[in-house]
């Protein structure tokens, strides 16, 4: 079989599955323990986290580890609406992933409204479009750094600059960028961006949010103090080890 179709997913790389076997086999304690055995992780993660952020151009602190890139997109979009309770409006485009759609028909039911900019023959946004949607009503714009279909890249530069101007947050799902094509969060202002490590050669179920400091965040999962309270759950170490490794690899 000859496989073409790395927007869907990639395989784990061995130097990757390497660097994780430690942590199923002897290395499993649970990060928030008390004890050595398991404290010892959390430095683990740290440096996993670094290497994420390495990959963006961020600092570590501004990396949240999550499930996936749909936990990701999930919790940018509620993170945004959390800060703003009194902007009831989200602008995104007619072709993002539905873990973005389908959280969006959501809050559609529970009284958002939300605009989708429409895409032309080429899949490329009109950027008067955006200008036009964005009102004071609007807590957020999310849109996609490629699309996961057609690869188009939509210009995130403009459109975070068009957000940072209009005082709107802005979330970008670059899930399929990552690992394919240099980002540094720096150059466009945007707020919030997920990634997800399957697409770049670790495993599936592990994911990431990048904050921008000082961006309002909330949990979109309540739990434990892990991730300094921003995502509750026991940490998945290997996981997030292969995260980190990953990036490594791909660069
Ligand atoms: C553009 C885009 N966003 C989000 C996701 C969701 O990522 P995950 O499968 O890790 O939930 C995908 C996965 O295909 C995607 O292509």
């Amino acid at each position: 079989m000859i496989y073409l179709d790395h927007n869907a997913t990639t395989p784990v790389l061995p130097e990757v599955l390497e660097a994780m076997m430690p942590y199923f086999t002897s290395e499993w304690g649970n990060p928030s323990s008390t004890y050595k055995f398991g404290s010892k992780l959390k430095s683990v993660i740290e440096t996993a986290r670094e290497q994420v952020a390495e990959l963006i151009g961020a600092q570590s602190r501004e990396i949240i580890f999550t499930s996936c890139g749909t936990e990701s997109n999930n919790t940018a979009i509620h993170a945004a609406l959390q800060a703003n309770p009194g902007k009831r409006h989200i602008v995104t485009s007619a072709v993002e992933h539905s873990s973005v759609l389908n959280y969006c028909l959501a809050l559609e039911k529970e009284g958002y409204r939300v605009t989708y900019l429409p895409v032309d023959r080429e899949g490329l946004l009109k950027f008067a479009d955006l200008e036009e949607a964005i009102t004071d009503e609007t807590a957020l714009v999310s849109l996609m750094w490629a699309n996961n279909e057609t690869g188009i890249l939509f210009p995130v530069t403009e459109i975070a600059q068009v957000c940072r101007t209009r005082g709107v947050l802005f979330h970008c799902d670059a899930v399929q960028v990552a690992g394919k094509v240099p980002i540094n969060v720096r150059t466009p202002p945007l707020d919030y961006l997920s990634l997800t490590g399957h697409k770049f050669h670790a495993p599936k179920g592990i994911g990431a949010l990048y904050v921008r400091r000082h961006t309002p965040v909330k949990p979109y999962l309540h739990g434990g103090h892990q991730e300094r309270n921003l995502r509750g759950g026991t940490e998945n170490v290997a996981l997030i080890v292969g995260n980190g490794q990953s990036r490594r690899v791909s660069h």
